[in-house]
């Protein structure tokens, strides 16, 4: 059986959703995109994912095409092919396809509208909880990285580098700050401290980091936003990267040095235990 996706008003199998070859999401990568996971047959964090994707919308001037009602109901049906199982749920929308290819924004266009959902791997998970490899690379992306475009081709040949030196992931430096990874956000904990690189149009506002700012708030976790220079860095005790469907990584390994004593760090294992108990009061519907 064929995956359910939603496309444009329409519940149908996966092989059978098409799009214009003259939209702009496929000429010209014109779109914003959300990645939103389940956990418990629940959206966590939807309200934060819905705001964003408003954002990415409002900056891209593209006129939200459904309301957040119709958004929740949509996922819900897709949601439903995977009862009980944790969840990956993906929500793109596109400016729409226009009748010929032009840079100009024909401001009629009806936007098109994809979700569709897949299982979480738990063995996925579970690995990238032991300690990943991460490498630094100058962050060669355009200066909207707040908007979650889905024009990723930087993110993607940056991943595809950090694979060819046997890495996870990239720690992206723009004038010696460290902004975030590929497709996540990035925390260092130095001598108890945790710090992250400030939201701006550097990095994605990630709906784990903010979480885990609240966590670091709620249970008295020192904390900063402030810059994180590559020195700060190469010299942490201890480094993140979090993302909605990866969670908490602990680096171990940076530039094939090791982080700390190469393996998850004290803050990491307090950090991981709030969080997961966080989890389990929204499954138990205790937490929104
Ligand atoms: C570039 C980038 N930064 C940060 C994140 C983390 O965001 P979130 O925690 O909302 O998933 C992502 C997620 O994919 C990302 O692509």
């Amino acid at each position: 059986m064929h995956n359910q996706v939603y496309l444009n008003g329409r519940f149908l199998p996966q092989n059978e959703a098409h799009v214009s070859v003259m939209d702009r999401g496929f000429l010209f990568a014109d779109g914003v995109y959300e990645v939103i996971p389940v956990y418990g047959g629940r959206l966590f964090r939807l309200q934060e994912h819905l705001q964003r994707l408003h954002n990415s919308l409002a900056a891209i001037e593209i006129n939200s095409p459904l309301n957040d009602s119709q958004w929740e109901d949509i996922l819900h049906k897709l949601m439903a092919q995977y009862p009980g199982q944790d969840q990956s749920v993906y929500v793109q929308i596109t400016r729409g396809a226009d009748s010929k290819r032009d840079h100009s924004i024909n401001p009629h266009l009806t936007p098109t509208v994809f979700c569709s959902t897949s299982p979480l791997s738990d063995s996925r998970t579970a690995a990238v909880r032991k300690g990943i490899r991460a490498i630094t690379l100058d962050d060669n992306r355009w200066t909207r990285c707040d908007i979650k475009a889905i024009a990723l081709l930087a993110n993607v040949l940056l991943k595809q580098e950090a694979s060819r030196r046997n890495a996870l992931e990239a720690i992206l430096l723009r004038d010696g700050k460290a902004q975030e990874g590929s497709a996540s956000n990035l925390f260092i904990v130095t001598d108890g401290l945790l710090i992250t690189p400030p939201t701006g149009n550097c990095l994605l506002s990630g709906v784990t980091r903010d979480l885990i700012l609240q966590l670091a708030d709620e249970q008295d976790i020192r904390y900063q936003e402030s810059d994180v220079s590559l020195p700060q860095l190469q010299q942490a005790d201890e480094i993140w990267l979090t993302s909605s469907t990866r969670e908490i990584m602990p680096v171990t390994f940076l530039d094939d040095k090791a982080v700390g004593n190469a393996a998850p760090g004290a803050l990491w294992h307090i950090m991981m235990q709030h969080y997961q108990h966080y989890k389990a009061l929204f499954i138990a519907g205790e937490v929104d």
